[in-house]
């Protein structure tokens, strides 16, 4: 079971994402569950204010440290531990799936999601443990990124994904990009299933597999088999 805590200004975008297809089926199932904390039930502004001008001046406004503390503390108290909690900004390491293995251990996990220029550092010293990036691009703010962490954190937890196989062969696994498949029909526009997948000859399906998974790595991510 992993519990993900989002800390966010925009609840219901973590919510809807969060909800449907394979991530909605485990949480009714109760292998995972994905709590939003709104960020602004913690201000103590009377206009409900999360963000103020930097100091220094510049464009832009900066996230309070206050109401994400406060959001933090609600619920740390209620964990045994302290969890690690992951700020997602394009300035983090760059997310791959070795990570998401070393995230999926962990029973608790907080994400941080900034928005508009960016956050108080101070909170972000005193609960931060990670740093992480989905890529080198910038979104508009950390739902996205945290949603693509818990996704894929979420499919390497055992009873998630219902075939028991079918995280252990995908792409990535064994460092290298997958297979192509093929179902049904036999030929379509002309092109046709390759012969030895018809063969029923299991050693020579996986020998040919094994090939296509290299070619394919070496022509669109060669960068993955010089690692
Ligand atoms: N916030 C904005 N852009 C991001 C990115 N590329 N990764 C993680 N968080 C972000």
């Amino acid at each position: 079971m992993n519990k993900f805590h989002v800390l966010t200004l925009f609840p219901e975008m973590i919510e809807n994402g969060c909800n449907t297809s394979i991530l909605g089926r485990a949480a009714e199932a109760g292998h995972i569950s994905v709590e939003a904390v709104n960020i602004r039930d913690f201000t103590r502004d009377k206009h409900k204010k999360v963000d103020d001008y930097p100091y220094g001046g510049g464009a832009g406004m900066v996230m309070q440290a206050e109401p994400i503390y406060l959001a933090y503390q609600h619920i740390e108290e209620k964990m045994e531990k302290k969890p690690r909690v992951i700020y997602v900004t394009p300035q983090g390491k760059v997310f791959h799936q070795e990570m998401a293995k070393e995230f999926a251990k962990e029973e608790e996990l907080v994400f941080l999601c900034g928005h508009y220029e960016g956050v108080d550092e101070r909170v972000l010293e005193e609960i931060v443990t990670d740093y992480v990036s989905i890529g080198d691009y910038v979104l508009t703010g950390g739902e996205l990124p945290a949603m693509v962490m818990i996704d894929a954190i979420s499919r390497l937890v055992p009873g998630v994904l219902n075939n028991g196989e079918s995280a252990e062969y995908e792409s990535f696994e064994n460092g290298m990009l997958e297979y192509p498949q093929y179902t049904r029909p036999p030929e379509f526009l002309g092109r046709k299933v390759p012969e030895v997948l018809l063969s029923g000859h299991h050693a020579k399906i996986e020998e040919w597999r094994k090939e296509q998974s290299y070619r394919r790595t070496k022509e669109r991510r060669p960068d993955l088999l010089i690692k």
